[in-house]
């Protein structure tokens, strides 16, 4: 089985778009490896969008943009494969990716064994310009074309949860399914997504994973994507995004430029309470807990560990402090059972003790508390 855990690596898109060529991508995989990324589990690097011609060859063929890419996507592959790292690349299921270059709709078979030559690990398989015809069908080809190439390829389904696509992306062989419109680098859209997921996550599980879209962890208002007024989100806001896309066992594909990270950027990513949390072999989705402030976009759930420990998330959309509130009876332990949890900050590493009937804890403004909690006997 691939995908045995959330994939986690590192996205074009968010920062450069249409602006990406081989000394971008080389310069990124030496830094995927330098700042620890891959260490700590981010081992793809996938090109997006626009790494093509505008047409195919004349044999049919996908071709690699001659100044972008002057060598090929091989040699591209084959450097970041020698820094031990994946690669992954794009396609879509229509007549034309999103940005306009060639995609995959009739020509399956052959950009699959395209892929497998260049010796992608990933496919990304994005949605515009597609067929009338259902998704589920457009995708199972792409999910059969990728399975005969012998090649073991996580295929990452991008149809933006469509068509319920989480009730579907399985059986067509997908490893991971975007459930969501584009994420943006604000908090409005990052609270939008992920509340979104909320009812769906029942069915992401090991093997094949909700992806609620690429961080935009550390892009501060700098990428392609958020070159709007206003872009960019505070440290606390992008922590909320990191945590949370952690407990929903999301995978972690980093859209910033690795290649500028600051201390508070880095050290969030490579935060490795959150990143096991995430990884969790089980992948069991949280329980969310109703929110004791009213507001319904506020969070608290609580994810049961393979380990048997539990990981608490406290996530606050108020603009003041709140204090987080974990009732213990609305996760099923009854206050005068005799057990309680005993909390560990993730962040700080700090052991908070054992809170009985209820764990309480201030949460700052768009910001989030995460706990890795353990159950104690206290009587
Ligand atoms: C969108 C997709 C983005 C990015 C873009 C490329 O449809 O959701 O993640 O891949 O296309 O054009």
């Amino acid at each position: 089985m691939i995908a045995k855990k959330p994939p986690m690596g590192w996205n074009s898109w968010n920062t450069f778009t249409k602006d990406i060529n081989e000394k971008l991508i080389f310069e990124t995989a030496d830094k995927m490896v330098e700042e620890g990324l891959l260490d700590a589990g981010y081992e793809y690097l996938v090109i997006d969008d626009c790494w093509s011609e505008k047409e195919r060859d004349e044999n049919g063929q996908l071709v690699a943009d001659h100044v972008k890419f002057p060598h090929g996507m091989k040699y591209v592959a084959d450097y970041v494969h020698s820094k031990g790292l994946k690669f992954g690349m794009y396609s879509c299921c229509g007549l034309m990716t999103c940005a306009g270059y060639p995609a995959s709709f009739g020509h399956e078979f052959d950009d699959a064994n395209y892929f497998a030559s260049v010796g992608i690990d990933l496919l990304k398989y994005d949605n515009c310009y597609h067929p009338s015809s259902p998704s589920i069908l457009s995708y199972a080809r792409m999910g059969i074309a990728l399975r005969q190439t012998g090649r073991e390829i996580v295929y990452s389904l991008c149809n933006w949860g469509n068509e319920e696509v989480w009730k579907w992306a399985r059986s067509v062989g997908g490893h991971m399914y975007r459930s969501t419109g584009d994420i943006m680098d604000n908090f409005e859209s990052i609270k939008r997504l992920s509340n979104s997921q909320k009812e769906n996550l029942g069915y992401s599980a090991t093997g094949c994973y909700n992806d609620i879209d690429m961080l935009v962890t550390g892009m501060s208002g700098k990428g392609n994507i958020s070159r709007k007024e206003g872009e960019g989100c505070t440290d606390g806001e992008y922590r909320y995004h990191f945590a949370m896309w952690c407990l929903f066992s999301s995978p972690l594909m980093i859209g910033c430029d690795i290649r500028n990270m600051s201390p508070e950027t880095k050290a969030l990513l490579l935060n490795k309470e959150l990143i096991a949390i995430n990884q969790d072999e089980d992948a069991r989705p949280p329980i969310f807990i109703a929110d004791n402030h009213g507001r319904p976009d506020n969070t608290i759930c609580v994810k049961f560990l393979a380990d048997g420990t539990y990981a608490v998330g406290m996530f606050n959309t108020y603009d003041r402090k709140v204090t987080g509130i974990l009732p213990y009876y609305e996760m099923g332990l009854d206050p005068l059972c005799g057990y309680a949890l005993e909390y560990t900050d993730v962040f700080t590493g700090e052991n908070l003790g054992i809170r009985k009937d209820f764990g309480e804890f201030e949460i700052e403004p768009h910001d989030c508390r995460v706990f890795r909690a353990r159950l104690v006997k206290v009587k």
